[in-house]
């Protein structure tokens, strides 16, 4: 027999009666279901300089969740790096591979197409534009 206690049947409940209630408080709470969250920035968030993301290169924008990429005909293009699974920032990208270290989901960084589930849902593209030489991504971009 192991040293840990069984939780009572009271106990079980309680947490399972938090738990939702607990998710409320969270931006990014979902399912499997096929909706994508509230991953996307809410307001406009500078990337840095335009030349970071040269023709032809993708680049993760850890810090505010956001990959683009840049296509050889100039056009930028961007999408959310919070898995649409549940809800784990992407901190990996291989070429053009994001990969979410919490259950394996692979997603295309150019195009935010799953291509490794458990993830079925792809990324949400983010509106992205160049102001002043600055990437800027989000709403208004
Ligand atoms: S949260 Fe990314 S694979 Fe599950």
């Amino acid at each position: 027999m192991s040293g840990r206690p069984i939780p009572s049947r009271r106990t079980v409940l309680r947490g399972a009666a938090v738990a939702p209630v607990a998710c409320l408080g969270l931006t990014a709470c979902s399912t499997d279901s096929g909706r994508a969250t509230s991953a996307a920035p809410t307001v406009p968030v500078e990337l840095g300089s335009a030349g970071e993301v040269p023709k032809g290169a993708t680049k993760l924008f850890t810090g505010e969740r956001i990959v683009v990429t840049h296509a050889d005909d100039g056009t930028y293009k961007a999408f959310s790096t919070v898995c649409t699974h549940a809800q784990c920032p992407i901190n990996t990208l291989e070429g053009t591979e994001l990969i979410c270290s919490c259950h394996g989901s692979k997603f295309d960084a150019t195009t935010g197409q799953v291509l490794h589930d458990p993830a079925t849902v792809p990324l949400p593209e983010v509106p992205v534009t160049v102001k002043g030489g600055k990437l800027v991504a989000g709403p208004e971009a």
